[in-house]
């Protein structure tokens, strides 16, 4: 998976791109999905790279994170279209993709789903939803 120095050039980004806050914030949810991953046997690797960009794109604004979400070839719902504070789960698994090129699926579910918990979650999404 993800390597030290691929880890550092994620978080330089989110240094860039997310308020201190946020950041701290980023790492903590990593930190946990580590720790919940090896409680419930997911990938640990998986769930630190998904817990520190869950938020990847929350402190773009709206018009930009309505921009990607429209654009999203993930599946988006008509509640979710209506409803601002989620787009940046969306957007930010569209980022990872394009950005980083992460293309792992359950990467990219755990960031696209942790705003919203659903009924079929695979196990890393449920991890990062919980973290
Ligand atoms: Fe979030």
């Amino acid at each position: 998976m993800a390597d030290k120095k691929t880890i550092g050039i994620y978080k330089e980004y989110l240094k860039e791109h997310l308020s201190k806050k946020r950041y701290t914030h980023s790492v903590n949810v990593a930190n946990s999905a580590v720790e919940l991953a090896k409680r419930y046997g997911a990938d640990t690797d998986k769930a630190y790279v998904a817990g520190l960009l869950h938020d990847v794109a929350k402190e773009i604004p709206s018009l930009e994170l309505a921009a990607i979400v429209s654009k999203s070839t993930l599946d988006v719902c008509d509640i979710e279209k209506k409803a601002v504070p989620l787009f940046h789960g969306i957007a930010g698994a569209e980022l990872v993709q394009t950005l980083f090129d992460i293309h792992d699926p359950e990467i990219i579910s755990a960031i696209r789903y942790h705003t919203v918990a659903c009924g079929n979650m695979p196990k890393l999404s449920q991890i990062v939803y919980l973290a």
